[in-house]
C-alpha cells in the first residue's frame, strides 16, 4: 500500500518546480550544518583538518550555503504559491526549469572551487573566478552575473503571471518586495579599494535583506500559510501584512545605521542608527501577535461550532508558531541588546554577534521555510490533514533545543569577551587572545559544539520525516 502512494498530486508545473527548489534547499541546509560543525571543532582544536580544510573556508561555505539554501526555499515557496494565489500556471515553465538547472550547476561549481582552491593570491582574477571576499556573498563575479540572469527570469515569471492572473494583496506585496530584494543584490556586486565604501554598500544587501525585504517576504509566506493551514480570513491577514510592510520599511531602512557606527562613516549615523534600529523590534512584535492572534481566533471559532481539525497541517503550523517566537527573540531581543552604539562599542564583532546571527537567521527564516517544506509535502501527497509524527516531534525539539543551546553558549562567550577583552584589557590584540583562552570562553565553545551536534541530529530526523510523513499521513486517510 505504502509503495503505491507517491508525491504526484501537484496539478501545476509551477508547484513541481517549487519542489525541485526545496530538494536542493534541504541538501544545502545539511551541508551548511556539516560545515558549521567542522568550524566549531576547529574553534576548540585548531589542528583539526589542519592544512586540509581551512577554518575560513568552512566558515565561508557555512554562511554562504545558509544564504543560498534560504534563497532556494524562498524561490520554491513562490513557485509553489503562485498557482494558488493567481489561479493560473506560471507563464514560462520551460525557461523556469532551465534557470533552475543553470543555477544549481553554478552553485555546485562555486562550492567545489571554494573547497579545492582554499588559499592563493588576491588578484583581479580571484574576484572573477574564485571568490569575491564579501562575507555571506562570496560568489565569484561570473556566478554573480549568472545569479542576476536567473533571478531576472524568475522575476519575469512571477511578474508576468501576476499581471495575467488574479491579483491578491499577498501577491501585490510579494511582487513589489521581490523587486526590491533582487535589486539590492546589485549593491553587493561592485568592487572598490576603499574598505569603508565597500562595507557601506555591502550592508545594503545584508541588512536591507534580513531586516527589511526578507522580513516582508516571510510576512507574505505567513499570510499565505495561515490561510492554507487554519483557514484564516484573507482580509485580516492581508491587513496585517500591509501594516507590517509599513512598519518594517519604516524602521528597517534607516536602521541600517547600526552597521555604520565604526566603519568610517559620519558620526550622525550614531543617532540615526540608534533611534531607528531600536524601533525595529516593534514590527516583529506585530508579526508575533499576528500569528498568535489569527491562530487563537480560528481555534475559538472552530470550538464554538464544535468542529475538529482546526489545523490541517500540525507540523507546518508548529514551525510557523516557532517562527513567530524565533523572529521576535532572535532579531527583536538579541538584536536590540547590541543595537545602541553605547553597547555596540563593547559587543561589536564578539561572539555576541554570532549568538544573534544564529538565533535570528534560524528564528526568522529557517523555521518558516521548514514550515513551507511541510506545506509543500502535504500538497505533493494530497493529504487533507497532516498530523504530527514522532519523527517530527523529535526533529523540532532537537533543532530548537540545539539552536537555543548554541545561542546561550555564544552569548556567554560574548559576555566574557565584553568584560575581559574589551572592558578590562582595552580591546588590544593581546587582549583578544587572552580572552579566547580563558576557560569560560573555551567552555562556552564546548557547549556550542555539543549543541551543534544536537541540532544536527534533529536535522537528520527532519529529513527522515519529510521523506516519509506524506506517505504515512496519506495511508492513514485511505
Ligand atoms: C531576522 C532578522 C535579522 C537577522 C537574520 C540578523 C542577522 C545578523 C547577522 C548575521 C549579523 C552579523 C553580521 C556580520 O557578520 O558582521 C548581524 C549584526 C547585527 N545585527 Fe542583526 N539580524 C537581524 C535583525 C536585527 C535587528 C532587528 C536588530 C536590532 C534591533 C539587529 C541588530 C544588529 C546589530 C547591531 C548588528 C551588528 C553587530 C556587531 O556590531 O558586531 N539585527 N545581524
Ligand atoms: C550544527 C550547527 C551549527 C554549528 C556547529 C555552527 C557553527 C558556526 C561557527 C563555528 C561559525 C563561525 C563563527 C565565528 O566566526 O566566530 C558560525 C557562523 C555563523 N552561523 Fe553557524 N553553526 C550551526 C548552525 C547554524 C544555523 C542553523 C544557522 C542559521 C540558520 C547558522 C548561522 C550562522 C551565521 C549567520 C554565522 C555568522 C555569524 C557572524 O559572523 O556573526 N549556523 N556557525
Ligand atoms: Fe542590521
Amino acid at each position: 500500500m505504502l509503495n503505491s502512494i507517491k508525491a504526484n498530486h501537484l496539478q501545476f508545473e509551477s508547484q513541481k518546480i517549487g519542489m525541485m527548489y526545496f530538494r536542493v534547499a534541504i541538501i544545502l541546509f545539511g551541508a551548511q550544518l556539516l560545515m558549521g560543525l567542522i568550524a566549531a571543532i576547529q574553534f576548540l582544536y585548531p589542528s583539526f583538518l589542519f592544512e586540509l580544510f581551512d577554518f575560513s573556508v568552512a566558515r565561508m561555505v557555512h554562511i554562504n550555503a545558509l544564504v543560498v539554501w534560504m534563497l532556494y526555499a524562498m524561490i520554491g515557496s513562490v513557485y509553489y504559491m503562485i498557482p494558488d494565489e493567481t489561479g493560473r500556471e506560471v507563464i514560462g515553465i520551460g525557461i523556469a526549469k532551465l534557470a533552475f538547472w543553470v543555477l544549481t550547476l553554478a552553485v555546485t561549481i562555486v562550492v567545489l572551487v571554494y573547497i579545492f582552491v582554499q588559499v592563493g593570491p588576491g588578484k583581479e582574477s580571484t574576484i572573477w573566478f574564485i571568490n569575491e571576499g564579501r562575507e555571506y556573498l562570496e560568489a565569484p563575479r561570473w556566478a554573480d552575473i549568472g545569479i542576476v540572469v536567473v533571478v531576472l527570469i524568475f522575476y519575469y515569471n512571477v511578474f508576468a503571471t501576476y499581471l495575467k492572473g488574479q491579483r491578491t494583496g499577498i501577491m501585490t506585496v510579494m511582487v513589489a518586495n521581490l523587486f526590491a530584494l533582487a535589486g539590492l543584490y546589485l549593491a553587493g556586486m561592485f568592487f572598490t579599494d576603499n574598505i569603508s565604501m565597500d562595507q557601506y554598500w555591502w550592508w545594503w544587501v545584508i541588512h536591507l535583506w534580513v531586516e527589511a525585504t526578507w522580513e516582508v517576504f516571510v510576512g507574505t509566506l505567513a499570510a499565505y500559510a495561515l490561510i492554507k493551514i487554519i483557514g484564516a480570513k484573507r482580509e485580516i491577514v492581508e491587513m496585517w501584512l500591509w501594516i507590517e510592510v509599513l512598519m518594517l520599511f519604516g524602521s528597517g531602512i534607516l536602521g541600517l545605521g547600526h552597521h555604520y557606527f565604526w566603519i568610517g562613516t559620519p558620526e550622525y549615523w550614531w543617532e540615526i542608527g540608534a533611534l531607528f534600529s531600536a524601533l525595529e523590534p516593534v514590527p516583529l512584535v506585530a508579526m508575533f501577535v499576528h500569528v498568535l492572534y489569527d491562530w487563537g481566533k480560528e481555534q475559538g471559532a472552530v470550538h464554538a461550532e464544535g468542529g475538529a481539525h482546526a489545523i490541517n497541517n500540525g507540523p507546518a503550523m508548529a514551525w510557523i508558531v516557532t517562527n513567530a517566537f524565533g523572529n521576535f527573540l532572535g532579531a527583536g531581543i538579541w538584536g536590540f541588546f547590541h543595537t545602541l552604539p553605547q553597547v555596540n562599542i563593547y559587543t561589536h564583532g564578539t561572539q555576541f554577534t554570532s549568538a544573534h546571527g544564529h538565533l535570528s537567521f534560524f528564528g526568522a527564516y529557517a523555521t518558516i521555510l521548514i514550515g513551507m517544506m511541510y506545506l509543500v509535502t502535504q500538497g505533493a501527497y494530497g493529504v487533507k490533514h497532516m498530523k504530527a509524527t514522532k519523527l517530527f516531534k523529535w526533529a523540532i525539539t532537537l533543532i530548537v533545543l540545539g539552536l537555543m543551546g548554541m545561542t546561550v553558549a555564544l552569548t556567554i562567550a560574548g559576555y566574557e569577551q565584553v568584560l575581559v577583552e574589551r572592558a578590562e584589557l582595552g580591546a588590544t590584540w593581546n587582549a583578544f587572545f587572552t580572552a579566547q583562552n580563558l576557560h569560560w570562553y573555551v567552555q562556552a565553545q564546548g557547549w556550542r559544539l555539543a549543541m551543534g551536534v544536537v541540532t544536527f541530529v534533529g536535522f537528520v530526523f527532519l529529513v527522515l520525516d519529510l521523506l516519509t510523513i506524506g506517505k504515512v499521513s496519506k495511508e492513514a486517510e485511505v
